[in-house]
């Protein structure tokens, strides 16, 4: 079953045509990658599917909708669970009101504090101190646990691995490839080959708000993702 398919998009921001006949799918259980330079419109993908970008052509469907109107505060009562480039950690809230946001926007499912903390117990243990005062690293669980919190159909993720250190980029990489199944898939946007190639089973790339190419990760190397991306 189809989870995401964007047919021919062309995304606006005001009068700016950011994204250019953009189509691509998420299967349900699947984890893609949308790999492209800077200012691409990888985010805009992003903002198109919560109608924070303007949709003009194509279309965006999620569980066989069409999606004209979502938009970003009813995204996740739909099933879409976004972790926002930058991770934006609310300041002045503790690691606990974060991940409560994400349930009080989200639906009910197996994902709680509880079950949130066991995935990354660094949570409970900081549980109330203020969630900006963690590392770049324990910023993202949070982030991603704030995400699981709304139990999403389709879990966003716009380049998680920005600013972290390899070392706890390989454990983000078990912990989605763990995360994803049946009942939760993963769009994933990155720069990092690495992440992609162990996170990713297709990928898109994205240049000038366009998909200039778009294949399975299956038996590449890492190599050869780098060679196909390089546009
Ligand atoms: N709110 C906005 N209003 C107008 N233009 C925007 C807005 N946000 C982004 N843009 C422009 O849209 C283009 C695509 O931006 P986008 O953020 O989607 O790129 P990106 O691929 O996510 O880049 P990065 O890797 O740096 O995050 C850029 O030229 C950017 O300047
Ligand atoms: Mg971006």
């Amino acid at each position: 079953m189809t989870l995401l398919r964007l047919q021919s998009v062309d995304g606006y921001y005001g009068g700016a045509r950011i994204l250019h006949g953009v189509s691509l799918e998420v299967g349900a259980g699947e984890r893609v990658a949308i790999l492209g330079r800077n200012g691409v419109g990888k985010t805009t993908v992003v903002n198109a599917c919560l109608g924070i970008a303007r949709v003009r052509a194509g279309q965006i469907a999620f569980q066989g909708q069409a999606q004209a109107s979502i938009r970003h505060f009813t995204a996740a009562r739909a099933g879409i669970a976004v972790v926002p480039q930058g991770r934006r950690i609310v300041p002045g809230l503790t690691v606990r009101e974060n991940l409560a946001l994400g349930a009080a926007v989200g639906r009910p499912g197996k994902w709680n504090f509880e079950s949130v903390c066991d995935l990354f117990p660094i949570l409970r243990e900081r549980a109330d101190t203020p969630g900006t005062a963690m590392s770049g690293g324990q910023q993202q669980m949070l982030a991603i646990g704030r995400a699981l919190m709304a139990n999403p159909a389709l879990l966003i993720l716009d380049e998680p691995s920005e600013g972290l250190a390899p070392v706890i980029v390989d454990e983000l990489a078990a912990t989605l490839v763990r995360l994803a199944g049946e009942d939760t898939s993963i769009l994933l946007i990155e720069q990092n080959f690495s992440l992609v190639h162990r996170v990713a089973q297709r990928y898109y790339v994205l240049s000038k708000g366009a998909v200039v190419d778009q294949g399975t990760v299956e038996g590449m190397s890492m190599a050869d993702l780098k060679k196909h991306v390089a546009v």
